[in-house]
């Protein structure tokens, strides 16, 4: 066996770096929450949209005019995402990763304060705007967070890591769809309470931030500040012995000091990172257009329509599924790999997919189909969390070096929340069209990215960030070579021969 010495996993966890990990991944779980917390107070909201209308101009809002009202308060959180992950890039090289997550925190009490007061204040459009402003802020966290996770976790364990994430996304949306039930705060006195609630985790993270050490990444290779980056390298390996770790942070800073400052046009036009940045991505809308959040914006009403009687209950059933699979994810990604796990579960999805069509097609003609068609829901949605929801949200992280990085980020990041916009917009109008079909034509489009995936996707188990950009840098000008000869999809070193 090769020497596992400094590398062991086991070696490398230890309780400081598992308080910075969980720290960081408050912002995840504050994207999950504020993603799942809208659907389940819809009635209460649109009756205070039409309270609102009365009162102010002596009339409600036409029904049009209320569900106008309602989709711009769903929808915009993506816009506001778009904003947010596209900021990413200037922000973290401004104001270093931890200090930018302290001050998105402060997005998080605007806009968590502007719904909180909107029902005292009479006002819909509070909850508009800070619906606006928390989709800036959880654009940030899509962004801020994987870097973070990706630049303090030992090679060994960055898939693991970069896993968690999407476990608190997941348990974030868990959260909110328990929180939101009408037992709970989902109530017409306490749902302003349920939207401000992202308030909480934002103080909590505020408070933990100052214990954890900047990035050493950002300190060795944006800053040069070579002692700090070891000083905190030590707290974060719990050993003095970082050399390793420091030798490969100055190469990596000696490529990117040669490299010219990486915008984000650059990123397009440099043979280098084309590539990568097309993988990054095409793997994000892989994500989305899998029709996920069809799923998580709209499984009440789907499961409604397949006969089931208390919908709500299936929903926080593909909650829960979600979470495990999510779990079973986090172990399996340092083993399997990261390729692997994206293929096996686009390759899930895309069969439940059409089980779910033939089901739910059937499903008036015989009632046993209501049960399969909720089984199929939950084979893909765990199929999903096997690689399609985490994988992209680390691997850019790990596709690009320091220089490249907050910029690939930023694309990649606002590719998807522009890909959830659309799905989350276009989702209602599709199924009218489509009826019981609808989900085909997600499966059509998961084949299509298993296809790519499959060609293209290098595995970057294993390999340190140096390793994978060699990989795509060594890439021979135009030649008859395919690439993915070149981009070896097993965890062999990387070469080109
Ligand atoms: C991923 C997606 C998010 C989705 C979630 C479901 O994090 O980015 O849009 O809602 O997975 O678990």
């Amino acid at each position: 066996m090769q020497a596992l010495d400094d590398s062991t996993p086991k070696k490398n966890l230890n309780p400081y770096l598992l308080f910075c990990v969980s720290t960081a991944a408050i912002g995840s779980l504050q994207f999950g929450y504020n993603t799942g917390v809208i659907n389940a107070p819809e009635t209460k909201l649109r009756d205070f949209f039409h309270n609102v209308s009365s009162e102010r101009y002596g009339q409600p809002f036409t029904m049009g005019a209320n569900t106008m009202v309602w989709s711009l308060a769903v929808a915009i959180f993506s816009v506001g995402g778009m904003i947010g992950s596209l900021s990413v890039g200037v922000i973290v090289n401004k104001f270093g990763r931890r200090k930018s997550m302290l001050f998105s925190n402060s997005l998080a009490l605007l806009g968590g304060s502007l719904m909180g007061l909107s029902s005292l204040s009479r006002s819909f459009e509070m909850i508009i705007i800070g619906r606006l402003v928390i989709g800036v802020f959880c654009g940030l966290c899509t962004g801020l967070t994987p870097m973070y996770l990706g630049e303090i976790s030992p090679t060994a364990l960055r898939g693991a890591f970069g896993t968690l994430h999407q476990l608190g996304v997941v348990v974030g949306i868990l959260v909110a769809q328990i929180f939101g039930l009408e037992a709970a705060l989902g109530s017409d006195r306490l749902w302003p309470l349920l939207l401000a609630l992202t308030i909480l985790p934002a103080v909590i993270q505020s408070a933990m931030l100052p214990f954890c050490p900047e990035s050493p990444r950002y300190l060795l290779i944006v800053l040069n500040e070579e002692d700090e980056a070891r000083k905190a390298l030590e707290r974060l390996r719990g050993t003095d012995d970082v050399n390793d770790d420091i030798q490969e942070m100055k190469e990596e800073g000696m490529k990117m000091a040669m490299e010219k400052k990486v915008s984000i046009p650059e990123l397009f036009r440099s043979p280098n990172y084309r590539q990568p940045i097309i993988i990054a991505i095409i793997l994000q809308l892989s994500q989305q257009l899998s029709g996920i959040n069809a799923v998580f914006y709209y499984s009440t009403g789907i499961f409604k329509s397949a006969g089931v009687s208390q919908p709500i209950y299936a929903t926080i059933g593909a909650g829960i599924v979600n979470t495990v699979f999510t779990i079973v994810s986090l172990f399996l990604v340092e083993r399997a790999g990261r390729r692997t796990l994206h293929l096996i579960g686009l390759a899930g999805m895309a069969v439940s997919a059409l089980l779910m069509t033939i089901f739910l097609s059937l499903v008036n003609s015989n009632q046993v189909m209501s049960y399969l068609a909720i089984v199929a829901v939950f084979t893909f949605v765990a199929s999903f969390e096997m690689g399609p929801g985490p994988i992209p949200w680390f691997i850019v992280a790990e596709l690009f070096s320091q220089g490249p990085r907050p910029a690939a980020m930023a694309v990649s990041g606002c590719s998807n929340w522009t890909a959830n916009f659309l799905v989350g917009l276009g989702f209602p109008k599709l199924e009218e069209l489509c009826g019981p079909y609808v989900f085909l034509i997600f499966m059509v489009l998961l084949i299509l990215f298993f296809i790519f995936t499959y060609l293209r996707v290098p595995e970057t188990k294993g390999r340190t960030f140096d390793e994978i950009e060699q990989g795509f840098a060594a890439k021979p000008a135009p030649s008859s070579v395919p690439d993915a000869m070149v981009l070896r999809p097993d965890s062999a070193p990387l070469s080109t021969t």
